[in-house]
């Protein structure tokens, strides 16, 4: 063989094989992952969410500064904090096209933020009660420093508008003084359908490829601390 065609052949070589590595081998992997289904309840899991509330989560960058994958228990505090039950697998997002993994965590993962468990750092308990409804993420939204002094979470007052006082509805005024004399501050139909979209995000559906997932999980986690020193 000529000194080229060795050439030829490690650089094609080196694509197939990474071509083969990285995406026929996932692929074949996970490529096939349908929906899980609760027999027992007759539910299926998971479940699409809310689309626009989604376009806006995008659009709006949170992203950035917010992960939705909760690591297991061995290899970080996700679950310690209260973030989720167990850790996220691929089936999660099976529906999310991309799905919003995130890279960076400024504020906590909202893998789970939707569910009735969701709970963020112990010490911030009195400050952050347990309950994230609709009305604690609007106000959230609308400025967090109003919920949590200091908050380097940007506020979205554009998501809000300002209406003359007595004209909105009860539920959906804002409990913060507007910038207009005799106003009020309501939500847009975007800040509650992102709210929606928080409200949606719920990860905590049991499923056999992600190991524990009821409070016993935790449980087991201060008797594997003993355990470590031993592998040494
Ligand atoms: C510049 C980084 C940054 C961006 C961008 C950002 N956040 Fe946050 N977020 C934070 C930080 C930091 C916290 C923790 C402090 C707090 O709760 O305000 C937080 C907290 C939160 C919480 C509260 C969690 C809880 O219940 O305690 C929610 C929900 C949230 N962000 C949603 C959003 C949404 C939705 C967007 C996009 C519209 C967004 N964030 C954009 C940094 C950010």
């Amino acid at each position: 063989m000529s000194r080229s065609s060795y050439l030829f052949t490690g650089i094609f070589g080196s694509f197939a094989l990474s071509c083969f590595a990285l995406v026929l081998v996932p692929q074949m992997q996970i490529g096939g992952l349908t929906e899980h289904e609760n027999a027992d309840e007759g539910t299926r899991y998971p479940v699409v969410n809310t689309r626009q509330g989604r376009e806006i989560y995008i659009r709006e960058g949170c992203y950035y500064c917010h992960t939705q994958q909760i690591r297991d228990e061995q290899n970080g505090a996700d679950i310690a904090r209260g973030w989720g039950t167990r850790r996220t697998v691929a089936r999660d997002y099976i529906f999310d096209d991309p799905p919003l993994l995130g890279s960076m965590r400024l504020g906590p993962d909202l893998a789970n933020v939707g569910s009735k468990d969701w709970r963020n750092e112990e010490k911030d308990e009195q400050r952050k009660p347990a309950k994230r409804d609709r009305a604690w993420h609007l106000l959230h939204l609308y400025n967090p420093r109003v919920l949590i002094p200091n908050s380097p979470m940007p506020p979205y007052r554009y998501l809000f508008d300002e209406v003359k006082a007595g004209t909105a509805a009860k539920a959906n005024v804002l409990p913060v003084i507007a910038k207009k004399k005799g106003h009020e501050v309501v939500p847009t139909a975007e800040a509650e359908q992102l709210v929606a979209y928080l409200l949606s995000l719920d990860r905590t559906e049991p499923l056999p490829e992600a190991g524990g997932t009821k409070p016993a999980a935790s449980a087991s986690a201060p008797a594997a601390a003993p355990a470590a020193p031993a592998k040494k």
